[in-house]
C-alpha cells in the first residue's frame, strides 16, 4: 500500500519538472555593420528576416531585383535614396562570397 503512494508520488514529481523548449528568435539577430539598422527598418515589417538571411550566396544583381520588387511588386514604402544602401548591405553580408570581405 505504502509502496503504491510512492509509486504515484514519484509519477507525480516527474510530471511536475518543468519542461524546457528553446525556441529560436522570431526575427534573428542582423549582422551587424553599415545599413543593418536601414534593413531592420525596411524589410522586417511583412516577414521574417530569414526570407533573406537563407537565402544561397547571390550576386548583387539578384539583391539589387529584390528591392525592387519588395518596393515595387509588394509595396515596401523603401525610398529610391535607400535601394542602394539596402542592396550594399544585403550584398556584402548576405551575398555571394567574394564580397564578403
Ligand atoms: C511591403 C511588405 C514587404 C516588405 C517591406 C519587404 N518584403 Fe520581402 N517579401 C514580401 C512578400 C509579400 C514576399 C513574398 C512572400 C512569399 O512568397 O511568401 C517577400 C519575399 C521576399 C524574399 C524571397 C524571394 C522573393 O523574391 O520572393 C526576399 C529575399 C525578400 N522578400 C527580401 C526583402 C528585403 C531585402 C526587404 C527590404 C529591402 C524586404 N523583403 C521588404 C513583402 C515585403
Amino acid at each position: 500500500m505504502t509502496a503504491g503512494i510512492a509509486v504515484w508520488l514519484a509519477a507525480g514529481w516527474i510530471h511536475a519538472a518543468p519542461v524546457r523548449i528553446e525556441l529560436p528568435p522570431e526575427n534573428p539577430v542582423l549582422k551587424p555593420g553599415a545599413g543593418s539598422d536601414l534593413v531592420r527598418g525596411q524589410c522586417l515589417m511583412c516577414h521574417s528576416s530569414e526570407y533573406f538571411t537563407t537565402q544561397p550566396p547571390l550576386p548583387r544583381a539578384y539583391w539589387k531585383g529584390a528591392v525592387e520588387k519588395m518596393q515595387g511588386k509588394y509595396g515596401a514604402p523603401i525610398g529610391a535614396e535607400q535601394v542602394e544602401p539596402l542592396v550594399d548591405y544585403l550584398f556584402r553580408n548576405y551575398g555571394a562570397p567574394e564580397a564578403r570581405k
